[in-house]
């Protein structure tokens, strides 16, 4: 076993639920302190900024086609209003409540939105090349530095087509955002938040025709270096090129000024996590070599379809206007589903996602189902094989809500649904063919399934909402090795949520 897999190990024991979890006292740490509670928003003083088109009204094919991967990529050259998309439909204020609560277009445990989005921008028509910040609450993008930056995060990311790529976006995360509330589980927090906000932007990008490409392999300092983070309270997560490399590729790395604009203060006295601190520094990689290394040590783990089946009952409402109109489900009826809503939804949320780490026709992920309430489906714990639920433990269906309850941390939310979907990765077989960034890996490809199948379900105009979970009782109840990344609760909603607003206009509501 290598030491950062001791590390990865113990962050993931240490962080358990439930049980076994027995985590170190954090020096000058209270639990939700309102008087040290993390800035939802990250500006730069002084930075200029840009407004980005706010007339962005939903289209393209319809959410169902979308979501299946059925629409052929187009390869638009991309603009301002295209550019607008991907970042409100994936971080933009689509609600609010009261003075200071902003609901985003991708879901968030405990709404506390931990991550930021860069970019370097070179061919974006109506935008000067640049490196930006995008600052959702007055939908615009902070200009940091002039320049054609995609060198540098080229031979950071060991990947020449990010030099050639006409726009690239970095993901970054704000650990103490989340580990406000949730301590050193936070980590895990800001990965499955990257997820659910990259389902969004993969589900846009390709309603739009537009190809995307995630890179989670990267010299972690020399990104933060570009950005101007210090890679410790602040650190990046994800590289995403969109729309198809070009002929023009940058030359040199632009000579990087220091950065000009410092940022505004996160909270009076933010709290370090040292076990956020170690699993995040146990996965990084330090050179070019050593992320071409890890690139090519991937993948070989069971397989994901990249294109399913459109489901025969989704209208043909658009991918935005979906994106628009979720919103976690607080109640949900014990009903009856339709079975699209399990095997297409599970088939939809577990397409392959287009990243370096995950090779086509392969995943990270294993899922185990609970189905309570599935018409032509019997009750019981279910793994989801090649595409479909397979039947491993029938059982009545009071007992498998029951048990669902109790593994969602008693919420009832896990046992009033039509089924809950735990996704679990082998981390034996994670960590030693990945190493320990492997564990990043594993938890932003739940984040992604968890945030596709909540689209999944509404699109078929039901419900959905991510889940805390018990982690030792789920590998337990569904015997299995595999541990629980995360958990989903899809179902009949017991009412109907009101659409998200457009950029600059959030629905208010009352909570
Ligand atoms: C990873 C993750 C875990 C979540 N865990 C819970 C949970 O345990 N209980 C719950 O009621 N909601 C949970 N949620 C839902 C969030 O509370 C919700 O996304 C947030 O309040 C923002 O509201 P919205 O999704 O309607 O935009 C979770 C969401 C995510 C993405």
């Amino acid at each position: 076993m290598r030491t950062g897999e001791v590390t990865t190990r113990l962050y993931h024991h240490q962080t358990n639920q439930c049980r076994g979890g027995r985590r170190p006292d954090v020096p000058g740490f209270v639990p939700m302190d309102p008087s040290n509670q993390p800035q939802p928003f990250k500006r730069h003083l002084g930075a200029p900024v840009h407004p980005l088109p706010r007339d962005l009204p939903p289209t393209g094919p319809p959410a169902a086609a979308t979501l299946s991967g059925r629409v052929p990529p187009s390869d638009p050259s991309i603009d301002g209003e295209l550019l607008a998309r991907l970042l409100f439909y994936s971080a933009g204020v689509t609600r609010t409540a009261g003075d200071n609560l902003w609901f985003r277009a991708a879901p968030s445990a405990g709404n506390l939105h931990p991550l930021e989005i860069y970019a370097a921008v070179t061919e974006v028509a109506g935008l000067d090349a640049g490196l930006y910040h995008f600052a959702p609450e007055v939908f615009g993008l902070e200009a940091l530095a002039a320049g054609d930056h995609r060198r540098a995060l080229a031979d950071a990311t060991a990947d020449p087509d990010v030099a050639a790529s006409p726009l690239a976006l970095v993901v970054t995360g704000i650990p103490w955002r989340t580990a406000w509330k949730y301590a050193e589980r936070g980590w895990r927090h800001v990965y499955w938040d990257a997820g659910t906000m990259l389902a969004n932007l993969l589900s846009v990008a390709e309603g739009h025709g537009l190809p995307v490409r995630v890179r989670l392999g990267f010299v972690d300092a020399a990104v933060s270096r570009l950005l101007g983070v210090d890679g410790v309270t602040e650190f990046p997560l994800a590289v995403i090129t969109c729309g198809r490399p070009t002929a023009t590729a940058a030359a040199e790395p632009v000579e990087l000024p220091p950065p000009q604009f410092a940022p505004t203060p996160l909270s009076p006295a933010p709290v370090d996590f040292p076990l956020v601190i170690g699993v995040q520094q146990a996965g990084e990689l330090t050179t070019g070599d050593d992320v071409t290394g890890w690139r090519a040590a991937v993948g070989g783990l069971p397989r994901a379809t990249d294109t399913v089946g459109a489901p025969v009952a989704a209208g043909s409402e658009p991918i935005e206007s979906v994106i628009l109109r979720r919103g976690s489900t607080r109640r949900m009826r014990r009903q009856l589903a339709p079975a699209e809503l399990l095997h297409w939804a599970m088939s939809a949320a577990t397409r392959a996602v287009p990243a370096d780490a995950i090779p086509p026709g392969s995943t990270l992920l294993s899922h185990e189902v609970a189905v309570h309430a599935v018409h032509g489906t019997d009750p019981g714990l279910y793994q989801q094989v090649n595409g479909s639920p397979q039947l491993r433990r029938p059982a009545p269906e009071p007992k498998v809500r029951a048990l669902s309850q109790r593994l969602c941390l008693d919420q009832p939310l896990g046992g009033d649904s039509a089924y809950t979907d735990f996704a679990c990765a082998d981390l034996d077989q994670v960590l030693d063919r990945y190493g320990e960034r492997g564990y990043r890996v594993a938890q932003f490809e739940a984040g992604v399934a968890a945030g596709r199948l909540q689209l999944a379900a509404f699109t078929l105009g039901h419900g959905g909402t991510g889940l805390t979970f018990c982690d030792q009782d789920i590998s337990d109840a569904f015997d299995t090795r595999a541990a629980c990344m995360l958990a989903v609760a899809i179902g009949p909603p017991a009412y109907r949520s009101k659409p998200g607003g457009p950029p600059g206009r959030p629905r208010r509501i009352t909570r």
